[in-house]
């Protein structure tokens, strides 16, 4: 029997997010700070094998079925193409050891695309299953403000490479400020046309400049106002109960559109999620803000068995909820988490 990472509150993780890099190549308000975050010191960073045994620990010992790489952007790693084939060995090694024959690891990454047209192919012939793409706006001039860089057509170049390479379906995320919501209808028509599912995000407290307060949080609702008024949405639930996404039939379907509304309508309960820093640090919730240091282990010749161990000890430690939706929690841990989104991966 495979001992799962199992928390207090009896949630299972079995997808791992892995950071591995706070570089990108831009700098989107709500998650960087103009000049960028501190980079990791190269000799810091998980190495493609550190990862990759890390991923079949996780597969053959801990039940995990979902890898997803997050960054900063995964892009900016020059061995991603190795990371993604030590994860997919890893993976398919662990399943087969794990004696779960039949059974596949999905692996994923979320990206902002810049530079993907030129190495989807090798991506995906490592092993990459799906990429996800932030985006928020199609407007150039807004998208030029938001991310301090004048690169749209370059992301709309690497969204149509992956859906050339065959990653579908092409999940877009667009977080939600009020330069998105005037721009949301036309996002959504711009997603429907090119057949990529677009889910909206209410922005959480990890913009690296500290700027963010609840009372401004564009929610859920408010989107719905504004599309409502263009399409006719009709609700569809999730896509499976852990999803973060609730999702609506655009027009009648078959395209839908999702919100990811961390802030008004929280979904930790039903979280399924283990995450991994660049620097080999297990987090157990995007806002707990302890940390266990998996790498040094590997890296003073720990067994696998030590590392799980390390892993399972600081799953069970997750918080229960991040606080907004849990006015009984004492602290809300909403207001202090010390790293940003891009020093977490999402
Ligand atoms: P799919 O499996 O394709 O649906 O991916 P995903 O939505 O799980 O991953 P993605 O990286 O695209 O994340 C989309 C948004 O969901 C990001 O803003 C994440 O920060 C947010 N998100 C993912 N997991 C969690 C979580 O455990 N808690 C909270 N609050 N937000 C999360
Ligand atoms: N709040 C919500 N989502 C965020 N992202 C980055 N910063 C924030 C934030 N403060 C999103 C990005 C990316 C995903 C991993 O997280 O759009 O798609
Ligand atoms: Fe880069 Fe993504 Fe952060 Fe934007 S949200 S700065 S694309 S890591």
């Amino acid at each position: 029997d495979t001992p799962l990472l199992v928390d207090r509150y009896g949630r299972v993780a079995r997808d791992l997010r892995v950071s591995i890099t706070t570089a990108c190549s831009l700098r989107c308000t709500y998650c960087m700070p103009a000049e960028g975050l501190p980079l990791v010191p190269r000799d810091e960073l998980m190495t493609p094998e550190e990862i990759g045994r890390l991923v079949g620990i996780g597969v053959r010992d801990l039940g995990l079925r979902d890898i997803r790489f997050t960054g900063g952007e995964p892009l900016m790693r020059r061995d991603l193409e190795q990371i993604i084939g030590a994860a997919r060995t890893a993976a398919d090694e662990g399943i087969a050891a794990a004696g779960a024959t039949g059974e596949r690891v999905r692996i994923a990454m979320t990206s902002n695309a810049l530079g993907l047209d030129k190495r989807v192919d090798a991506l995906v012939a490592a092993g990459l299953d799906r990429v996800n793409v932030s985006l928020d706006t199609v407007d150039r001039q807004a998208f030029a403000t938001l991310t301090r860089r004048d690169r749209l057509d370059d992301v709309l170049t690497g969204i149509r490479a992956a859906l050339a390479a065959g990653l579908a379906p092409v999940k877009i995320n667009a977080v939600l400020l009020p330069e998105t919501l005037a721009g949301a209808a036309d996002l959504l028509a711009w997603a429907v046309e090119h057949d990529c599912r677009l889910r909206f995000i209410e922005e959480m407290p990890l913009d690296a400049d500290g700027q963010w307060t609840r009372g401004d949080v564009v929610s859920a609702a408010d989107l719905l106002d504004v599309l409502g008024r263009r399409f006719t949405l009709t609700p569809a639930g999730r896509e499976d109960p852990s999803a973060p996404a609730e999702e609506w039939l655009v027009d009648g379907g078959p395209a839908t559109v999702g919100v990811i509304a961390s802030v008004t309508r929280s979904f930790c309960g039903a979280c399924d999620r283990t995450r991994l820093t660049a620097e080999g640090t297990v987090r157990s919730c995007l806002f707990g803000n302890e940390e266990t240091d998996l790498k040094s282990l590997l890296r003073a010749g720990a067994t696998d068995e030590e590392v799980s161990d390390a892993w399972r000890a600081a799953m069970w430690a997750k918080p229960r909820a991040h606080g907004s939706d849990a006015p009984d929690l004492a602290a809300d841990a909403f207001a202090d988490t010390v790293r940003s989104m891009g020093a977490i991966g999402g």
